[in-house]
């Protein structure tokens, strides 16, 4: 089946089904933009695995999302969209770049949760953009802008919910909308370590990709440690 995309983590086929797309998770991890970059056997199937099971979860709890399927240890069928050029960050907690770059506290408590776009432009090292600049390049009309915001916020109350149930904190993460061919806004992409920061608040302890940015463990275990964690919830 024809190769649609390749970004860093996965790519995306086409089917026979012009309405769904086969997304395969690479065994493949990058940080900083590319600038760091590994291939780690059995991390598309953890990836895979996790986001199949959060997307289900959302599913379950309200949230719809571009996921019909997962069909094997390392792929899903999803619907069709096309996806808007923007990362959505929603923080209820300082970390990463927001510290750096407002000089805050690492772990203050963001009340109420903050939600960001960034540019979704390699080239461009994805700048922060304000809502203006995001309509400006014609990216969301301001409904759409609230949209995707109050879409943000929901899918933060069920994630966190869930990292709760897991006896973790949902510090930040991103996500990714698309537009179905009826013009709907869904959730697509994927949801996993890779994309949000994880920590058991006692022991300070990351169940996410900084592990692999900081270089402070090993990222398959810590994301098989995660999946057993979820898999305990079933
Ligand atoms: O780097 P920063 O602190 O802004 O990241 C905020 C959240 O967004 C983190 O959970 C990070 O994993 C996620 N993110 C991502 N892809 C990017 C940038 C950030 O998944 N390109």
């Amino acid at each position: 089946m024809m190769l649609l995309y390749e970004g860093k983590a996965k790519r995306v086929y086409r089917t026979e089904a012009e309405d769904v797309y086969r997304i395969e998770y690479k065994d493949e991890v990058t940080a900083g933009n590319g600038e760091k970059h590994d291939f780690l056997t059995g991390k598309g199937r953890l990836n895979n695995l996790i986001s199949s099971d959060i997307f289900q979860y959302m599913a379950d709890h309200g949230v719809a999302s571009h996921f019909i399927e997962r069909i094997s240890e390392t792929e899903q069928l999803v619907r069709s969209v096309e996806i808007i050029p923007l990362e959505v960050v929603v923080r209820n907690y300082a970390s990463g770049s927001i510290v750096k770059r407002l000089g805050l506290e690492p772990y203050q408590l963001m009340t109420p949760p903050l939600v960001e776009f960034y540019y979704k432009k390699d080239e461009l090292n994805d700048p922060i953009l304000t809502d203006a600049h995001v309509e400006m390049l014609g990216l969301a009309t301001p409904d759409e802008i609230e949209a995707l915001k109050s879409a943000a916020l929901k899918i933060n109350s069920v994630l966190s919910r869930m990292m709760e149930e897991m006896q973790l904190s949902l510090i930040d993460f991103k996500v990714e909308f698309g537009k179905d061919q009826a013009g709907n806004i869904v959730l697509a992409d994927e949801i996993s370590p890779d994309t949000c920061r994880i920590v058991d608040m006692e022991t300070k302890e990351n169940f996410d990709k900084d592990v692999y940015r900081n270089s402070t463990g090993s990222l398959l275990d810590t994301y098989s440690e995660f999946y057993n964690k979820m898999e305990a919830l079933k």
